[in-house]
């Protein structure tokens, strides 16, 4: 072997065993894992490999317009480091209900720049109060299914956060009737589901799950200012007893989504989290003036995420994404 060869095999190498041991989730894409499924709590690749989605949710479709096109969106893959992207679309407040053409436009606008950009897209049903809204969440997935279930990028999210209502009565049956409708177009990507009080109420779940069902996950939204490890202790628990958890909303302050930041607790939350290989999107792609936003006021679309324009919160969030 001569030294020229010898030099490039190590270069190989090196590059190889880099690539190989990063958990980068801009390196970690559609392309590499495939079609998603779930395997007892494990969100697992094509190849039955766990897998970790990390990433950021876009705000509210209604307030944050601008950022919902495709610079924003292949910039929440380059510079970001994300390998999801959550399109919260407005139900309520002039969205869907009121304004569905709309809205279905930019939430197929975002699916279609995800799929460009070769990362997983949330469908997001942005409600509060779902069970209000039951015919239209179903005519939204219905058409959402249809157009892009064939697509291993799609994950469905049927209800954002349900509020401090029964999980047995009100939200399963819910969600049992939204599933129905997703499956009988897509019988295999990952379904999200949410519980009474934002996302955090697991053990309701835990006592009554969905039944029958393959590739569902319940979500888990916290806030490290309002929630701690006694939030962390409960969904262990419930994952030890066989409920797979993603997180499809977390941010690093408090739930109001403004005031302080808490760096500890969030690190604490993200350690526990990859502990897990659990999935995680932060909330939110904006500019507006709170701690919750990952960018600084009049950030321009194709400029999310770039260093001179991150917030507070998004000099945490970046690097995370790319550890
Ligand atoms: C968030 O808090 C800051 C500092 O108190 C304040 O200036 C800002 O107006 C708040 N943002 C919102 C949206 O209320």
């Amino acid at each position: 072997m001569n030294s020229a060869f010898s030099l490039i095999c190590l270069v190989i190498l090196s590059v190889s065993i880099q690539y190989s041991s990063s958990k980068d989730a801009a390196q970690e894409t559609v392309s590499k894992h495939g079609k998603l499924s779930v395997n007892g709590i494990q969100l697992v690749n094509q190849n039955g490999e766990a897998v970790q989605l990390k990433g950021m949710s876009l705000f509210w479709s209604v307030w944050m317009p601008q950022y919902w096109t495709p610079a924003t969106i292949a910039a929440v893959h380059d510079n970001c480091h994300s390998n999801i992207v959550r399109a919260a679309m407005a139900v309520e407040y002039d969205g869907y209900l009121t304004n569905p053409a709309t809205q279905m436009q930019m939430v197929e606008t975002v699916i279609e720049a995800a799929i460009a950009n070769d990362i997983y897209v949330i469908a997001d049903w942005h409600d509060w109060h779902g069970e209000d809204h039951v015919e239209q969440a179903k005519g939204f997935f219905e058409q959402i299914s249809k157009k892009y279930g064939g697509y291993p990028n799609l994950i469905y999210e049927t209800y954002n956060e349900p509020l401090d209502i029964s999980w047995s009565s009100v939200v399963k049956p819910y969600h049992e009737q939204i599933i129905q409708v997703i499956r009988a177009n897509d019988p295999d990507n990952v379904i999200l589901l949410g519980s009474p009080h934002y996302d955090q109420e697991l053990d309701q779940v835990l006592a009554d799950p969905i039944q029958g069902q393959t590739n569902i996950m319940y979500t888990l939204h916290f806030y490290p200012v309002d929630t701690k490890q006694w939030l962390r202790d409960r969904i262990q628990n419930v994952m030890n007893n066989g409920l797979p958890i993603f997180v499809s909303e977390y941010g690093t302050c408090a739930g109001t989504g403004n005031g302080t930041i808490d760096a500890a607790e969030t690190a604490l939350w993200w350690q526990w989290l990859d502990q897990n290989q659990m999935s995680y999107v932060n909330w939110a792609v904006s500019d507006k003036d709170e701690s919750a936003s990952v960018m600084i006021a009049g950030t321009p679309d194709y400029m999310t995420c770039t260093d001179e324009y991150l917030s507070e919160s998004g000099k945490l969030v970046v690097p995370q994404n790319k550890k």
